[in-house]
């Protein structure tokens, strides 16, 4: 059976990762050492970012950010098509979160058309790493009415548009390093900015919210990244350039050899994260029913991203879900995602490209 995706990591970075573990047990340093201070070096390096600022989640990082703005009673602008941490990180700082439309890209005439005084902050979010083309011009919108532009880049590990980097197109992001990401350090997340007071409080914010003087100024938490995590995220940085490129032909092959099957791949705008290899569906293919018979082919698919936008989500009743949502609608019907991790080997996604080829002409 070929699995959506696997984390084993490779017996070099095994290797790297163990005597960086032996080494921090005798330390006796297990949080805020050496290896976070190195993990966040490659995290702000990877971002092209003054600052990286590394955390126990990528929920933490955004919540961090939210509450240095402090959205408490402002309006946040969330994209429906997200995991349900965006939202609840600016909801548990207290923002008043209105959703907008999108699919794997923002709909910018939806936010244009949300854009009131009201609103404190647009959250982006670069679905399974690919990065909209017109973030610039948001940027660009965002800086003129005064509204900061926040990127959620959980999926988006050196992702580019063009030659910027993912966490870099916006005031702040949050990254997430948690266990399905591509670069993981089990949970983890961390904050990019060029701002050194958010860097600053950032470490405030995390570490229990204590100043240099151990006087309480922000309501934080325990929020720091293990050691451990640090030194795991750090050797797979260290690696991050020919993962991205292997990553990349995985994707480039997909699109080259099923494009004419009824699938079409996004259009590339610079490197890509490769968390998910994603393909739309021609809409009179049922993805379901086509997942289900891909599997019982032996290839396992998972699930999308997202296939029950936040409107769908009970927990959201008292947002403006009833608002109507076709973009994410749509990309949430149709999308699928194709096997992919950045070990996969070439008679892997041969046999991937093989079964999905047979089973979508079986069907049609
Ligand atoms: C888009 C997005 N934002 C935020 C998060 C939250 O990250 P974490 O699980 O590290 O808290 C996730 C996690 O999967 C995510 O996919």
């Amino acid at each position: 059976m070929i699995p959506p995706f696997t984390a084993a990591l490779p017996e070099q970075e095994i290797q790297t990762v163990t005597a960086a573990v032996e080494q921090i047990l005798h330390s006796g340093q297990l949080v805020l050492g050496p290896h976070t201070t190195a993990f966040e070096k490659a995290v702000a390096d990877m971002a092209g970012t003054r600052y990286a600022v590394a955390v126990n989640s990528g929920s933490t990082a955004l919540e961090i950010i939210f509450r240095f703005m402090d959205v408490r009673g402002r309006v946040v602008l969330v994209p429906t098509n997200t995991n349900y941490a965006t939202a609840i990180a600016a909801m548990h700082a207290g923002a008043r979160v209105q959703l907008y439309d999108s699919g794997l890209y923002p709909d910018i005439t939806d936010i244009e058309r949300r854009l009131t005084p009201e609103v404190a902050a647009v959250v982006v979010v670069h679905i399974g790493g690919y990065l909209s083309q017109q973030l610039p011009h948001l940027a660009g919108l965002c800086k003129r009415l005064g509204v900061l532009l926040i990127e959620d880049a959980a999926h988006a590990h050196g992702s580019t548009l063009g030659t910027r980097p993912a966490g870099s197109l916006g005031y702040a992001a949050a990254f997430s390093f948690f266990a399905t990401k591509t670069i993981t350090t089990g949970e983890g997340g961390a904050i990019t900015t060029n701002d050194p007071e958010l860097a600053q409080m950032a470490r405030v914010y995390r570490n229990q919210d204590k100043d240099d003087h151990g006087r309480r100024v922000v309501v934080g938490g325990s929020w720091r990244m293990t050691e451990l995590g640090a030194a795991l995220g750090t050797a797979q940085l260290d690696h991050l350039d020919s993962d991205l490129r292997h990553r990349r032909a995985v994707i480039d092959r997909y699109s080259r050899e099923l494009s004419d099957i009824g699938l079409t791949f996004p259009a590339l705008h610079g490197q890509i994260s490769g968390h998910k290899c994603i393909t739309m569906l021609a809409s009179d293919i049922n993805r379901n029913t086509l997942r289900e018979k891909i599997f019982a082919a032996g290839v396992e698919l998972a699930r999308g991203i997202y296939e029950q936008p936040l409107h769908r989500q009970p927990v959201f009743c008292g947002l403006n879900i009833a608002d109507s949502f076709p973009v994410a609608d749509d990309f949430a019907a149709r999308h699928l995602c194709l096997p992919l991790w950045r070990g996969m080997t070439d008679n892997t996604v041969a046999c991937v490209i093989d079964t999905v080829r047979r089973t979508v002409a079986a069907d049609t």
